[in-house]
This record gives structure tokens, sequence and C-alpha cells, in this order.
């Protein structure tokens, strides 16, 4: 039935040369409607690799007009055709692991083995996971009277627009398009302004599979191209990734429409560390949890360890140890485990929280790793891994999200202490206790005001658990059943009266 896809391109130069001033409409790779297009670069060498479509709002117009079309027919097909469709994204993304691996390791500066050839690969278990659960879109009938029958059905809302950051764009662009799809919306995809090749290919792959206008993806600024998407009257659900201040300018635009949104927003989230902790255990949990090898750059990085007084030191040692075993280096090489931070504006909020962190009295900076020796990487936005330890949980760089690989090890006494550290932060995204005390470790369950909590151990998203935050760290949920049902239906009530 399909056409085959396009042929891997393994340079990721090509490939990003090959996106350049395309944006995906109606299943077509065209042009901005202005022409113009955007520079981007390799944060590793600062050398410009690309130039993205510059998207505005006559392309939001265009791009929701075929959205609008596409879905008229795509909502009137069986959901379970749909799911196959979704399940056959998600089979033909992973013909293109290795091309979409390198080519995100281009854009983002993420090291190509420990993570940007992990986010390519893990993509096809995300659509998989979505199709197979085109059969559970169905609805309930309801005792309501004898005489009236009277039934739930859930609807699609129509189109969805989804705005994505750099970070880890095409997973978490699948973890929204999956879901939405699948329940019978139409999509259009707002890339981030750093990382918009790796997510353009994706969808061009997958729009060798799916009916014209069904998905959709613009590259642009957040104010140009993200405002206008969000404005727009056709589109009836906004879900949102990225910062706390940007969550609430689309919540207030979506609330003028009263559209439902998802936010998944920032983290500060807290590692709590026992005394009777398996140390070992919990430094590769830190490992795993504070995302160095993603330069920090993630909302779930577990970015506050809360470690016991009495394990503190040797926590601190065996964690340093680790942390300087990483290599930094060229994304792009096999060796490297940690690449460079993804844009100049990261680089420099970076830096001055770690300036910030120095002139904290008390603040210890245990700078790990080296920086990179090629010459060639010399302009590259390269930041050396820091532990702190000595700040207070009261201090900017325990309290704000700095997203870079920064983590503030602070001391505490007992448990009590813990625990109230831990939740007083404006977030509430993930939090995890290392201990080997039953009744310790289910207390903390209980008490760690978070969306996901784990117990020795730091699990990354899995598609089929819900993820979300609370406070300010967003609204709704993302992955899971649970999320393609609550925010990508509706639920219509249906009675027939039999009398
Ligand atoms: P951002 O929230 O400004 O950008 C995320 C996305 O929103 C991008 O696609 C951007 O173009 C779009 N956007 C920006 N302004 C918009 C607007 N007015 N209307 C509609 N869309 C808009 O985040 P940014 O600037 O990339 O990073 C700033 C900070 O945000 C980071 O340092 C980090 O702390 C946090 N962040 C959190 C992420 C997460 O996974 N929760 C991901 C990225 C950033
Ligand atoms: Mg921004």
């Amino acid at each position: 039935m399909q056409s085959q896809g396009p042929t891997p391109v393994l340079d990721p130069h090509a490939l990003a040369e090959q996106m350049s001033g395309r944006l995906l409409i109606g299943g077509e790779l065209v042009p901005a409607r202005s022409g113009r297009t955007f520079d981007v670069a390799n944060p590793a060498t600062g050398v410009v690799i690309g130039r993205a479509a510059l998207g505005e709002a006559a392309d939001v117009d265009a791009a929701v007009a075929a959205a609008v079309a596409g879905q008229a027919a795509w909502r009137e097909m069986g959901a379970r055709e749909r799911g196959r469709l979704v399940v056959e994204c998600g089979r033909r993304l992973n013909e293109h692991v290795e091309e979409l691996g390198r080519l995100v390791a281009l854009e983002t500066g993420k090291a190509l083995r420990t993570e940007s050839r992990v986010e390519a690969s893990i993509l096809a278990d995300v659509f998989t996971f979505f199709g197979g659960l085109a059969p559970e879109l169905k609805g309930e009938t309801v005792p309501f009277n004898p005489k009236m029958l009277t039934l739930t059905q859930r609807e699609p809302l129509g189109v969805v627009g989804a705005i994505i950051p750099w970070n880890v764009p095409m997973m978490l662009m699948a973890l929204k398009i999956a879901p939405a799809l699948v329940a019978g919306n139409a999509v259009v995809v707002k890339s981030a302004e750093e990382a918009p090749f790796a997510v353009l290919r994706a969808c061009e792959i997958m729009s060798q599979v799916l009916p014209k206008g069904v998905l959709n993806i613009l590259s642009g600024f957040g104010p140009e191209c993200g405002g206008p998407l969000v404005a727009h009257p056709r589109v009836k659900k906004i879900t949102f990734t990225g910062s706390v201040e940007t969550g609430r300018i689309v919540y207030r635009t979506a609330a003028e429409k009263l559209i439902p949104v998802t936010l998944e927003l920032g983290g500060k989230s807290p590692m709590i560390v026992m005394d009777d902790a398996d140390l070992d255990r919990a430094v590769e949990g830190a490992m795993v949890g504070m995302r160095f090898t993603r330069q920090g750059q993630s909302c779930t990085a577990a970015s506050r360890m809360l470690v016991h007084d009495r394990v503190h030191d040797a926590f601190v040692a065996k964690l340093k140890a680790r942390v300087d075993a990483l290599r930094m280096g060229d994304p792009l090489d096999e060796a490297t485990d940690i690449g460079a931070i993804v844009s100049r504006q990261q680089y420099d909020k970076v830096l001055s929280y770690i300036e910030v962190g120095r002139g904290t009295p008390g603040a210890q900076a245990l700078e790990c790793s080296s920086m990179p020796e090629d010459p060639r990487l010399a302009g590259g936005l390269f930041v050396r891994p820091v532990l702190f330890t000595g700040l207070g949980n009261d201090s900017r760089l325990a309290r704000e999200e700095i997203f870079g690989p920064v983590t503030c090890i602070i001391r505490f006494r007992d448990y009590e202490e813990a625990i109230a550290m831990a939740n007083d932060t404006e977030y509430g995204l993930a939090a995890t206790i290392w201990t080997r005390d039953l009744r310790t470790a289910m207390d903390a369950t209980q008490r760690l005001e978070a969306g996901f909590v784990q117990v020795n151990q730091n699990l990354v998203v899995q598609p089929n658990l819900s993820y979300g935050g609370v406070k300010t760290s967003g609204l709704g949920k993302e992955a899971s059943l649970e999320s393609m049902l609550e925010h990508f239906t509706h639920k219509k009530t249906i009675i027939v009266n039999m009398t």
C-alpha cells in the first residue's frame, strides 16, 4: 500500500543540508511562505550545519488548514487501522535509527553512543505501544434508565498543536504525536529552534505512511511560530514541553480560547540517600539520574542530592570518581560520553549558575572530567560537570532549574529533615529515595510531592507509565493509556430514548 521510505542518509551534514529550508505541510516538504530561513549550528564546533525554514503565522495557517483537511478522513478511519499505521511509523523510524541518531547528535551536541542513538532507538517502542492501544478508545454503557440506552463515546479533539523542546526532541515529539494520532486527531508540531532537523526528518519518514495533512511540522521561533499555533482558532488542544515561563504564556493564550493544555515543565528533582542505602547502587542511580551524559539537560534530572551526613563524604567521593571517568568530546565520536551544551543561551545560563554557586559562602565546587583536547572543538559549548557541596537547600542553585551538568549535594541529619527539604521546592516532577529500610521507603513514597517517585532505582520515562509533574512542574500526564484517553479525546454522552 505505502511506498517504501527514503533511503537512510548516514552523513548528518548532508542530511542537515537536505532538511534545510523545509517545513512539512500536507505531506509535502515546502519552504516557508516568506522563503526565509535561520541558521542552525553544531554546538560542539559553532559551525553552521544548515538553515531551517523560518515558519511564521502564514505557515501556521497553511499547516492548520492541511491538518483540518487531513483529520476529516483520519477520524473516520477505524481506530485499529489508525493504530496499525502508527505502528508502521515506528517500524519505518526503526530503519533510520542510525541516521536520526547522528543528525540529532549533530544539531543538539548530545553524544551519539550515550544519548542520541539511544533516543532514536526507543522511538519505535512509543509508536508500537500507542498503536496497540487503539482498541482501548472505547466508551461505556451507563445504567441511567432502563428505557434510555445511555452510552459514552471517545471522540478526537480535532487539530492538536504540539510544541516541543530541544533536549530529547524526537522522543518528546513521539510521546505527543503517537497518542494524538491514534485517538484520531491531526497534529501540527512546532519544533525547537535549536533542533529542527531530526524531528523534521522523522516526520518526513512518517509522512510516507500517514495520509496527507495528518502530521505537519513547522520550524521557527517561539513567539512568531509557536505563538500563532497556540492562538489559532482551529487548534483545539495544545501539548507543550519546555520552560515554566513559556508554559504560562501558552496556558494564558489557551485560556482565552478555552482549550485544554498539557504542560510538561521544569523540575528540581530530589534524590534522597539514607545512611543505610547501598552506596554503590545509589551512585549508579545518581549517574543515571543526573543525566550528565545529556549535559544535565533533562527536566527529570536528579539535580538535588540530599545525602545523609554519615555517608555524605563517601558518596561524594564515589560519585566524583564516576563523573571524572566520563569523557567529554565530539558528540559523533563513539568514545564520547558527554557532548556540548545545546546553545549559547543555555551555555551562558549554566556558566552563570556555576559562578553564583562559587560565590555562595560555604560552597565547594568539584569540577569533574576534563575539557576535550581536540582543537576542532575549541569553539564548542563544553562545560565541565560540577558537583556542588556545602550549599543550603535555600540557595539559588538548589531552588532554580539549571538544565546543565550541575548537581547540588546537600547534607541532612535525619529522615524528617530530608523529606522537608525534598518537598521545599516549587517543582514536583520526580523524586527518588535510596534505603534498605522498607518502612522508610514506603513512607517516602507517600510523602514525596512529585509525579514520579522511585525507590532504589532511577528508571527513565516509560511509554506505559503515566508521567507528569505536580506544582509548577506541569499539568496533565504524558505516556500511558490514561494520557491518550484523558488528553487527546473527549467523552461524548449519548442517550437513546427507547419509549
Ligand atoms: P522554552 O520553553 O522557551 O522553549 C520550548 C519550546 O517552546 C520551543 O519550541 C520554543 O520555540 C517554544 N516557545 C518559546 N516561546 C514561545 C511562545 N511565546 N509561544 C509558543 N511557543 C514558544 O525553553 P528554552 O528557551 O529552550 O529553555 C529555557 C529553559 O527552559 C531551560 O534552561 C530549561 O530550564 C527549561 N526547559 C525545560 C524543558 C523540559 O524538558 N521541561 C525543555 C527545554 C527547556
Ligand atoms: Mg525560551
